[in-house]
């Protein structure tokens, strides 16, 4: 099935505290918008790329976006990521009828075999997204004080690509926004609708760069691979 992502790089990274939004930033050298989009580039399973950014950044993502020959628009993102991401979703092609992929362009180490597994998975079950097993003992905290110990083994940290047949998830979007609900991801809108999201093993790789710390991490990360090659 043909598979469109939309590239998500259009928040402020006011955690990172740099003087531009993240997804600009560099990391080994390609700003982290370049270096998610290749990753979609390289996926066998992706036939088209739509990227959101700062309203701000359209003509600089265009030119650092030059190499991406899936790209087919680059187009102004919202306040908030679920606004982000029906821009994303309005500019796709006209009868569009596929499975859409939605990435944080701040997770630029997905490995493209993560893109193709949500794919696949997206088009046999409707909806599916990559989640990460927790390695911490995880507590309930209330005013400072444990609450409850959960069971960690039911609980992962949810990852992106997330993948939708296309309908879906435009339809999981309108009743959100008609509801005004607040969503933190994508396969929210469509679980709040009793849809069934397929769970794949995410990635250690796939790490969302949030903090300084994390660029630090992925640069380390990066030097390595270079060293072993
Ligand atoms: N995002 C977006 N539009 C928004 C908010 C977020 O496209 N209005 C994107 C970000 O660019 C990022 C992804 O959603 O790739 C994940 O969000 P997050 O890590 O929170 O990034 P920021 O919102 O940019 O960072 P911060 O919350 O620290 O400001
Ligand atoms: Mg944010």
């Amino acid at each position: 099935m043909e598979s469109l992502a939309v590239l998500l790089a259009a928040g402020r990274g006011e955690r990172m505290h740099a003087a531009r939004p993240k997804a600009f930033l560099p990391l080994g050298g390609q700003p982290l918008l370049l270096r998610a989009a290749l990753a979609f580039e390289a996926a066998s399973s992706i036939r088209a790329i739509i990227a959101v950014v700062p309203d701000a950044m359209m003509d600089e993502a265009a030119r650092i976006l030059c190499p991406v020959r899936k790209l087919i628009g680059v187009v102004a993102g919202g306040p908030r990521r679920q606004d982000s991401v029906l821009e994303g979703l309005r500019h796709a092609p006209e009868r569009f009828d596929g499975v859409v992929l939605v990435h944080d362009a701040a997770r630029p180490l997905v490995e493209p075999a993560l893109i193709d597994a949500v794919t696949r998975c997206a088009s046999e079950s409707g909806a599916a997204l990559p989640v990460l097993g927790l390695v911490d003992t995880v507590k309930r905290v209330r005013q400072g004080c444990v609450a409850e110990t959960l069971d960690r083994s039911e609980l992962g940290a949810a990852q992106t690509p997330q993948g939708f047949r296309f309908g879906l998830l435009v339809g999981a979007y309108e009743a959100a926004f008609r509801d005004r609900v607040t969503l933190t991801d994508e396969a929210m809108a469509v679980e709040r609708l009793g849809e069934r999201v397929v769970v794949v093993p995410g990635s250690s790789r796939n790490r969302k760069i949030t903090e300084p710390e994390d660029l630090a991490w992925a640069e380390s990360l990066l030097k390595e691979e270079e060293a072993r090659a």
